[in-house]
């Protein structure tokens, strides 16, 4: 039997009664959905194969900072498992903490960097995406990859988003002032924790109501749908926000005052 330690599926929580005072607000939100990787240290044993990190993290939006996945990757040594380092997000981060898994394959030879078409690139419909690793694990991948697994139609069209690569680097920014503006008016508001974020998305906290009201409420008086993932473990009455266009963010903004404020 193999293990798989997976940070994608598990954000890592904090008690929050348990945080000092002077830690409450923002940095408290901070700690309560960042990963663990003490944590995800000690539940590598001699069967893991690969431990998974996301990094922004989809859904809390947090990082995980260079020096300690340097920390880490250092701790698991030269009998590492496979560290595969998902940056489906890496385009909207924002924070100079943040390292580039790309930058790191050179120093760490059992890591296995994911980046996508979906996310910065707008091509989520056409599933493209690529692995970056050592030449070593590059060939053992390729072992089991189907040929020609991506058709040609998907492969034109990730040559077209490339030959315009500055136009989406440029709406990504746009993407990240957005996000920034809408943090900035809803951090504020009473009935809600907001959590930072990294990402095309923010999290919150619904505290002036439910979540699953909150989330009726928005599309029913509205029109606005975002993601009620308040059902998933460890995030209780929490609702991911993806970042549109400053109108849309103006709006709902507008709307969670309303109904939370
Ligand atoms: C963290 C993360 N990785 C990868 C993906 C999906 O990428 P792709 O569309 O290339 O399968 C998503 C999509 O939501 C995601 O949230």
């Amino acid at each position: 039997m193999t293990e798989t330690a997976d940070s994608r599926s598990r954000v890592e929580r904090y008690d929050p009664s348990a945080i000092e005072p002077r830690w409450q607000g923002e940095w408290a939100a901070q700690r309560l959905y960042e990963t663990d990787l003490d944590d995800v240290r000690r539940r590598v044993t001699a069967r893991t194969k690969a431990v998974i990190l996301c990094s922004p993290h989809n859904p809390a939006g947090t990082i995980i900072p260079r020096a300690p996945l340097r920390r880490f990757l250092d701790a698991l040594g030269d009998d590492s498992p496979l560290v595969v380092l998902d940056e489906a997000y890496c385009d909207f981060v924002d924070d100079p903490e943040y390292p580039d898994g790309v930058e790191l394959l050179a120093q760490y030879p059992r890591l296995l960097v994911l980046r996508t078409f979906s996310k910065a690139l707008g091509m989520a419909g056409l599933r493209f995406g690529l692995a970056l690793a050592h030449p070593a694990v590059a060939r053992e991948l390729a072992k089991g990859k189907l040929p020609y697994n991506v058709n040609l139609v998907t492969l034109a069209a990730a040559g077209a988003v490339l030959r315009h690569a500055d136009a989406l680097a440029e709406r990504a920014r746009e993407i990240v002032e957005t996000r920034q503006r809408f943090m900035a008016r809803v951090r504020g508001l009473r009935g809600l924790t907001l959590f930072p974020s990294a990402a095309n998305f923010v999290l919150i906290r619904c505290e002036g109501a439910p979540a699953r009201d909150v989330f009726r409420r928005l599309l029913d008086e509205d029109g606005i749908l975002v993601r009620d993932v308040s059902s998933s473990p460890d995030l209780a009455d929490c609702l991911r926000i993806s970042i549109g266009t400053p109108d849309d963010m103006d709006a709902a903004a507008a709307a969670l005052e309303r109904i939370l404020g």
